[in-house]
């Protein structure tokens, strides 16, 4: 009996706990604030900078070292955020495309396979008419990798035999 007491005691005890935050005083974004004159919603001080602002913007202005790596994330990416509209290849007959979205320039079209990396890193980064902007999907540095994996895209439709290492070259040149 003693028990149950002491057990009801302890769940009354613990739910009057639920008091404290909900009912202290505070002020809601945007309502008016007595004490800075003006909304609660504080604009940072002048110069600050936002964590990792720094970081991005270093990645977004140096182009990483091409790796197999690079590459591999590029594909991966690429596959994730890009193939919907511009299929497997780029030849932009996606899935979302075959339903009606307009069909985007083949990345075989001689202006884009001339195009610089920065073209398609700033695509990425901006959208272009249609398409809209992937910065907040796709990390500075991955957009990089992107960019690489499109490069090699575009690259094995147009490699002369020549651009093959001597090694690799043999062996294909044997199985034929
Ligand atoms: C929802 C569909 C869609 C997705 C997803 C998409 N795009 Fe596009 N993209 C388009 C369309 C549509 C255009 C053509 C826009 C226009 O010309 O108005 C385009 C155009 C482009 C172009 C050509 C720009 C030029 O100079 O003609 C590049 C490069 C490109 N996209 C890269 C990408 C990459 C890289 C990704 C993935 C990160 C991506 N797109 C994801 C729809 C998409």
């Amino acid at each position: 009996m003693r028990r149950i007491a002491a057990i009801t005691a302890l769940a009354l005890m613990l739910a009057g706990c639920d008091q404290n935050m909900d009912v202290q005083p505070k002020y809601n974004s945007y309502s008016y604030a007595p004490l800075f004159r003006g909304s609660s919603l504080r604009s940072p001080p002048a110069g600050t900078v936002a964590r990792g602002d720094i970081e991005r913007e270093r990645e977004t202005q140096t182009k990483p070292a091409m790796t197999r790596e690079l590459l591999a994330r590029g594909q991966n990416r690429f596959e994730i955020f890009c193939t919907p509209c511009h299929g497997q290849t780029g030849e932009g007959n996606g899935m979302v495309v075959q339903r009606g979205m307009p069909h985007p320039t083949s990345y075989f079209d001689p202006r884009l396979r001339a195009a610089d990396d920065q073209h398609f890193f700033d695509v990425i980064t901006n959208g272009y008419g249609a398409m809209y902007s992937y910065a907040s999907r796709v990390a500075p540095r991955d957009r990089w990798a992107i960019v690489a994996y499109i490069r090699a895209l575009q690259l094995s439709r147009h490699a002369a035999l020549s651009d093959i290492p001597s090694k690799e070259r043999q062996k294909l040149e044997v199985s034929q």
